[in-house]
């Protein structure tokens, strides 16, 4: 296996809304998707269409979302041995886009709220193979710090995407990853700094290089992409598009820059195809129904002259 992906997965309720409704108000909306998401198995379902070998541990509920979740996981090609079942709910995502294409996420983790350190180590044979462990915030932060000594001790760089936003984080916990990959809004919880230009970006990022990081990656949505270590500061502009829904565009940047990092392990490269393959999911609705195969993204790099490797 390349990459393995420690947790959540949810069934995205999206709806697409003219406005969201006042307190005691009913509002009609245009348009409703149902699809797979959460943002472990978002990064995993992207690093896996680009054609990296993935292992998702994660937990799903008893109930008929599961069944559906364990059938997307197989269809995209990713290992379901640590798929566990728990007598919970599965998680849920109710989503709403505006006509802006911005989304606004309610998360119900149900069985995510499950996967435990011990999980970690029923799999920990097959996470051991892997050359990347990633992250998110959607499963209980010790699972996340244990996930993270494991990667530590084994070798295996992490990367931890600190999302959705926890202002209680333990950043001694968080500092062993390799890769920290917030974006604007997290960064700023988790320094108190301000984040409202470049170099406001630019001081908080580094400020958590001072308290142990090592490679900070800020996500700044249309703008692009900052990464900062200790001998390096590249800004990657972003890239104009018409988006349609920008749900889940941190993921697919995610799993991108995991597929191309494992593959070459080259920062920029990974960083400069990630760009380019989330700037394409918000061209197109839904969670994973924006991100593209490997066949497809080849397509669109060359429409857009993208980086050669
Ligand atoms: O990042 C987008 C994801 O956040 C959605 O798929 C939703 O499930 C929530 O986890």
């Amino acid at each position: 296996m390349d990459i393995a992906v420690i947790g959540s997965n949810m069934v995205d309720l999206i709806s697409y809304i003219n406005r969201m409704p006042k307190e005691g108000e009913t509002v009609e909306a245009p348009d409703f998707r149902m699809g797979c998401g959460g943002k472990g198995a978002n990064q995993a379902v992207a690093a896996a269409r680009l054609g990296s070998r993935v292992l998702m541990l994660t937990r799903v509920g008893n109930d008929m979302f599961a069944e559906n979740t364990i059938r997307n996981f197989a269809a995209n090609s990713i290992s379901t041995k640590y798929v566990l079942r728990t007598e919970a709910t599965s998680g849920v995502a109710p989503i709403f886009v505006d006509p802006d294409s911005h989304n606004s996420i309610i998360i119900v983790k149900g069985a995510n709220a499950m996967l435990s350190p011990a999980d970690i180590d029923e799999a920990a044979e097959d996470i051991k193979q892997c050359g990347l462990i990633v992250l998110q915030l959607e499963v209980p932060p010790e699972t996340v710090y244990a996930a993270i000594r494991f990667g530590n001790k084994h070798g295996i760089p992490v990367l931890l995407n600190p999302a959705p936003a926890q202002p209680d984080l333990i950043l001694d916990e968080v500092c062993g990853c390799e890769y920290f990959v917030p974006n604007e809004s997290e960064l700023s919880l988790l320094t108190g700094m301000p984040v409202d230009s470049l170099d406001d970006i630019r001081n908080a990022a580094s400020a958590l290089l001072k308290s142990g990081m090592k490679n900070v990656i800020v996500t700044l949505g249309a703008r692009g992409v900052l990464w900062v270590n200790r001998n390096r500061d590249l800004f990657v502009p972003g890239m104009e598009v018409d988006a349609q829904d920008t749900t889940g565009a941190g993921d697919a940047f995610i799993g991108c820059f995991s597929h191309y990092l494992c593959k070459t392990g080259d920062v920029e490269y990974a960083l400069r195809m990630a760009n380019m393959y989330a700037a394409d999911s918000v061209t197109k609705r839904g969670t994973q129904t924006s991100y593209a195969t490997a066949a497809q993204f080849t397509e669109k790099l060359k429409e857009a002259d993208g980086p050669e490797k």
